[in-house]
Order: C-alpha cells, then structure tokens, then sequence
C-alpha cells in the first residue's frame, strides 16, 4: 500500500501520456496522494484538465508562471513530495535529467530534488537501443534513479521491440515495491501521542489542556512516511486521521495510557500529546446542578499516571527510543533538562509557549532537541517539518544503534 506516500508525477512528451490519468487513479486507490507536473509535450497528449480531475490537484505546467511560483514554489513542489516519477519518461528527458539540464519546471525540478526519482522510459525501438539512450539510462541508474521497465510489444508506431512504458498496474506495483524496500525506519514500530486529554467533571463538563494536535499527528505522518508501522493515540482534536497510521481516539489520561500500553510493543515512543495533569476526583454521574445563591462545587482533583513516565520505566516493554515534549514558558532548556532525568526519556523536544510565540493552534514551532548530553537548537520550522526532520533525526539514532 502506498497509504500517505506523496508521489510528484512527470509526465513528458510521449503518446504514453496518455496511460497516465489511470496511473494517476491506481496510485491514489493505493493511498498515495499524486500531484501532477506536466511538460509543454506531455500537454500535447493529456490535458492539465484531464490530470486534475483524477488527481484532486492542481495541475503545474509552467516554470514561469509568477502565481505559482509564489503560492507553491518549484523547490518547495519537489520539498512535499516523497518520490519523484517520470512517466513518460521520453529519450529526450532522460538525456536532459542525465545531463543535468534545467530548462524547464519539470527537469528544473528534477535538477534541485533532493528526493528519490523513478522513471518509467517510453520511446521508438530504435531509440531506446541506442548507445546514447543506453548511456543516459546506466547514468541515471548509478546515480540511484529506478528505472521501471519498459516492455517489449507494439508501439504505436507500428514497430515491435523494448520501448513500450510499463503498464500503469505495473508502475503501481514498482512503486510499492520501492517504498516498501526504502522506508528508512521499514520493520520498526512507533508510538506517538498526540492532543489534549478531556478529563470529565460530570456527563457534560470537563478540563482540558490546550493542544490543537498539530504537532503530533505530524510526527506520526512523518514516522509512517520512513516506513514505520505507527500507531496514534490522540485525544479530542480537529485533525484528520492521518492516512497510512493506526489511529485510537480517547478521551482521558487513564484511557491514553490502556491505549499506549496496548500499541506496545514498539521500538519508538514519542510523547506528545498534553496529557492533563490531574483529573476530577469528585467526578459525578449526573450533571451538577447550579442551585442559585448556594456556593460553586469544590473540585477535588488526584493525580493523572504519566505516560511518559510509565512507558519510560516500563521493565520489559521500554521502547528504545522514547521521546517526551516540554512546553515551557521560561527557563525552556533547564527545564526540559530537569525533565528528561525526572521522566527517564531519552529525549527531550523542548519548545517555546509563552503568549507572543503563537505556538498554539499555529502552524510553525521553534523548538529544541535535548539530549543527555546535547542541546540542538532547531530554526522556526512548521509543525509539518519539525515532524519530518524529528523523524530523520529518530531514524539517524536507530541506524546508530540506538533502541
Ligand atoms: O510534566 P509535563 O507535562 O510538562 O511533561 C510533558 C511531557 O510529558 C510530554 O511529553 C507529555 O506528553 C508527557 N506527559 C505524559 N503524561 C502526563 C503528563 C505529561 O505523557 N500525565
């Protein structure tokens, strides 16, 4: 399955373009999510209108259109995707990705990636026999760039031989295959905890902490993304389901902690959902009533397990990895030190929520990577890539050994 996977697809100037509104809907029924790029040839064969219509997206044609370039620039296009895929990938494509030309949106694109490429060639015979398009092809290939196909058969010149694009189910297929082999983190398991737990005071009143479940739920997606299988275990947010992680939904701290304990066992755990601090003890089955003139209710409150804590100490189930948050209004770094020997975490991502931030509900955070003995200090980054660069980062300590 390709649930989640972000896949850039290029399509060139060859009659097989017209093979790729279905290529589009087989990737999308697998769960990826396709943009499409078009060149001035591919238009010749399939339409923006036709690639956007199966895609749900925009379609991007031109590098010099203005309005694109700055509601969505070419870096940024490439930035938000997890592969590039070049079907058809034409002789002439190849020969300018080999080269290293740039003279339009989509090798421009495909110049400054720094993400995986696959091409999936489609040519005359004699083209793709040629020394030439033969060179271009081991080029790409031993720069790491996955060649899918082509087939022999008909083309559509009349001719017979090699040169015919793979067939958009085998394209499909390549892609799953090539996920399902690269995922830096494929095999581990991770556990992430994301938004705010309600804590009941009666059937219909509750406490809460603020927590729009950004953060988290971005972590999981970029976790899943590296090939983890990951479970989410929120509570009450706006956010939808991220598509490709196993989601449970609670509501209180106590039900958090059935949840987290249940996704064990896991390699990674990364806490960070804010998890409230204590709960009603006085917690009544039927609404209180406000009885005018007679004083409030006290509200007696006990204290909430802390998850972090428990899965940081648990004997036997110790993910190797476990990850907690700070949210601090003073003091972040001391703070998020303290933290990490309290809870017994191995890391600690300290950020910054005092009123002028606008961390909450926002989409960007600077935070702070504290470790047992390092301090990384992260630029202003949006929730989306600090949850790609801490899924990296969480990839880069697994690889070393770490869990
Ligand atoms: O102690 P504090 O709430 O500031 O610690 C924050 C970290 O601890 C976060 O990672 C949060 O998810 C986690 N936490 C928890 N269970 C609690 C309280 C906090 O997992 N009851």
């Amino acid at each position: 399955m390709l649930a989640g996977k972000r896949i850039l697809l290029i399509v060139a100037g060859g009659i097989a373009a017209y093979k790729t509104p279905d290529l589009v809907r087989h990737l999308r029924e697998r769960g990826a999510v396709v943009r499409c790029v078009l060149t001035d040839g591919g238009a010749q064969f399939v339409t923006p209108l036709t690639l956007g219509a199966v895609s749900e997206d925009k379609v991007y044609d031109s590098l010099f259109s203005l309005t694109d370039e700055h509601e969505m620039g070419h870096i940024n296009l490439s930035r938000q995707a997890d592969a590039l895929l070049v079907a058809p990938a034409t002789a002439n494509m190849l020969a300018k990705i080999a080269q290293g030309l740039a003279d339009d949106l989509a090798t421009t694109l495909l110049l400054a990636t720094d993400k995986p490429v696959l091409v999936a060639p489609a040519m005359n015979v004699r083209m793709w026999g040629h020394p030439a398009t033969q060179a271009n092809i081991d080029t790409l290939a031993g720069r790491g760039v996955t060649v899918i196909g082509p087939n022999e058969g008909d083309m559509a010149c009349g001719e017979y031989g090699m040169g015919r694009m793979s067939e958009p189910l085998e394209i499909a297929a390549a892609i799953e295959n090539f996920f399902a082999a690269n995922g830096r983190l494929t095999g581990s398991r991770a556990l992430v905890t994301s938004g705010p737990t309600y804590e009941p005071i009666d059937p219909v009143r509750y406490i809460a902490n603020r927590s729009s479940g950004k953060q988290g739920h971005a972590i999981a997606e970029a976790l899943m993304r590296l090939g983890t299988k990951t479970t989410l275990v929120t509570g009450p947010t706006q956010q939808p389901d991220p598509p490709g992680v196993q989601v449970v939904h609670v509501e209180s701290a106590r039900q958090m902690l059935v949840a987290c304990e249940a996704a064990l066992p896991a390699e990674i755990a990364v806490c960070a959902a804010a998890v409230a601090d204590w709960r009603v003890d006085t917690q009544t089955d039927q609404k209180l009533k406000k009885n005018t003139g007679a004083p409030p209710p006290p509200l007696m409150m006990t204290e909430n397990p802390d998850i972090l804590q428990t899965l940081s100490n648990a004997k036997n189930t110790r993910p190797g990895l476990v990850v907690g948050f700070a949210a601090e209004t003073e003091n972040v770094i001391a703070n998020a030190q303290a933290k990490l020997a309290r809870k017994g975490c191995d890391w600690i991502v300290a950020n910054d929520v005092s009123p002028n931030t606008e961390t909450f509900a926002g989409d960007a955070n600077t935070v702070h990577l504290v470790t047992a003995d390092s301090v990384e200090d992260w630029p202003r980054l949006s929730k989306a890539e600090v949850g790609e660069r801490l899924a990296d980062r969480i990839a880069d300590a697994l690889e070393a050994g770490h869990g």
